[in-house]
């Protein structure tokens, strides 16, 4: 059968007490919305229709919106008015129209395409997904016959006492057969909240004889719509531990799977470690067999193989090389490429360089704007000076060279292969290959200074007592 799917996102969403859209909110770093146009992609649809309100235009800027046509919805009158907005994207089409709320981002894919495989089946005309809650606040509850069958949806303002304590809700979600389509213009305006509601279409579809059914099979966890902040958190804490258990499935360990946040388009290598208080964001690669320890946040980098990352690290937009280990405390800042078994220690920071193979920087550096041979030892203090106050300049430290301690390269300044930097220099000239350069004020020692000074000084105090 071929599918269309509604989505449902024009309502004003008061209840977030939010001026940005509802469905823009968002769970990790995409947009609820996102989370919904993923798993109705994955049925494969025909046509994917999102109904959007006043801010239509924000929402298709702010979603990735390939092949996705936009129903506009001027005032929010309803989820029945706002369905009927996608039917002039309908024309044509014959087949089952699945309707999926905007604010519900955790369904997924396998379920919906269950449920639409049971609509099929049964030649329902309308299906719908109920599930079950503890607090069925705000949800429309689902009204069945002695005999179990579904007779109609009662909102939360419409329900009588008795009625509001049903648990079984509606979730939003619909299978519209093509001979129910003609309803969905027809449904009436509801006086007391004075919108249309969708849900009216069960009730008139069964006074018309057509076949409709709630199929209740999901979870709440799967199904929760989302209303407030509170509710978007709750839902996002819910994909949190689902992704965490995904890759505990595929052999990533987590010491601490509640504390650590694997956005969704995250990789992970088999054998990998990770230890609590991590998140690893946007479209991060972690090879296998890492190890990463408390405290770390990983933005949209590639881990090699057998990377150690020690506690408190951060590693925006980069790449690490195998084997590398980086951390305590290192921050490795944008376009920065580590090499494979490189060490970047403690208080270190690298901002869009290059440091090769084994190279090693471990203690309190900052390198800018470097290219970084192999092998080189940076020792403990060295900075890159690689702003003059107007502009950026770079420095080259080629293979092999060795670099004392508390050395500064005002750049731009090359280093050539196998050179010794002394301890302590300043370095604003270029060095050539295999030379010693220092630059520091040479050492004078005075021998007996302190010895005199002290003499002297107790000769004074003598005075003074005499007098
Ligand atoms: C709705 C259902 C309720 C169900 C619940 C599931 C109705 C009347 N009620 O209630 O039975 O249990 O979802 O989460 O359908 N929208 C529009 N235009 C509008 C109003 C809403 O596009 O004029 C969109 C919203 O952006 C949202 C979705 O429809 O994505 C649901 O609207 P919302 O106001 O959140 O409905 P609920 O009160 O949650
Ligand atoms: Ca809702």
């Amino acid at each position: 059968v071929r599918i269309a799917v509604v989505i449902l996102a024009a309502g004003e969403g008061k209840r977030m007490k939010s001026p940005m859209p509802k469905v823009l909110h968002k769970i990790f770093n995409k947009p609820m919305l996102q989370y919904v146009i993923a798993s109705a992609l994955k049925l494969k649809p025909s046509r994917i229709i999102v109904v959007a309100g006043k801010h239509l235009k924000q929402i298709k800027d702010s979603i990735n919106a390939e092949n996705i046509s936009f129903a506009l919805q001027q005032k929010p009158k309803g989820t029945g008015d706002a369905l009927s907005k996608a039917l002039p994207f309908l024309k044509g089409f014959s087949g089952v129209v699945l309707v999926l709320n905007g604010d519900v981002p955790l369904m997924r894919a396998e379920s919906l395409s269950g449920f639409l495989k049971a609509h099929t089946k049964d030649k329902n005309d309308i299906s719908l997904m109920s599930f079950s809650v503890s607090n069925p606040f705000s949800y429309g509850r689902i009204i069945r016959d002695t005999s179990g069958c579904l007779k109609s949806i009662v909102e939360e303002k419409d329900a009588s006492p008795v009625e509001k304590k049903i648990s079984e809700v509606n979730s939003g979600v619909y299978a519209i057969g093509s001979q129910a389509f003609k309803l969905i213009s027809k449904i009436p305006l509801n006086k007391l909240k004075g919108e249309y509601y969708l849900t009216d279409i069960v009730g008139m579809a069964i006074n018309s004889r057509l076949k409709v059914k709630a199929y209740h099979s999901v979870e709440e966890d799967e199904m929760a719509g989302v209303n407030t902040i509170a509710e978007l958190m709750r839902a996002q804490r819910l994909l949190q531990k689902r992704i965490a258990y995904e890759w505990m499935g595929k052999s990533v360990t987590f010491y601490d799977p509640d504390s650590v946040f694997i956005y969704p388009d995250v990789m992970i290598g088999k054998g990998s470690i990770i230890y609590s208080n991590v998140y690893i964001e946007g479209r991060t690669k972690i090879g296998k067999d890492c190890i990463i320890y408390p405290g770390v946040r990983i933005i949209n980098s590639t881990i090699g193989n057998g990377v150690t990352i020690k506690d408190s690290t951060i590693i925006d937009r980069s790449v690490v090389g195998r084997e590398a280990v980086l951390g305590p405390f290192a921050h490795i800042r944008p376009e920065s490429k580590i090499g494979s078994k490189a060490k970047i220690g403690n208080f270190v920071e690298v901002k869009k360089s290059v440091i090769g193979d084994r190279t090693k920087a471990s203690h309190l550096s900052y390198l800018g704007d470097a290219f970084i041979g192999k092998n080189v030892n940076i020792g403990a203090g060295a900075i890159t000076c690689n702003y003059d106050g107007r502009e950026k300049h770079s420095t080259r430290i080629n293979d092999n060279v060795f670099i004392g301690s508390d050395s500064q390269f005002v750049a731009p300044v090359e280093i050539g292969k196998g050179a010794y930097i002394g301890a302590g220099s300043t370095i604003t000239k270029n060095v050539p290959p295999m030379s010693l350069s220092v630059s520091r004020v040479r050492q004078i020692n005075i021998e007996n200074w302190a010895a005199k000074r002290n003499l002297r000084s107790e000769k004074k105090a003598r005075n003074k007592n005499k007098k």
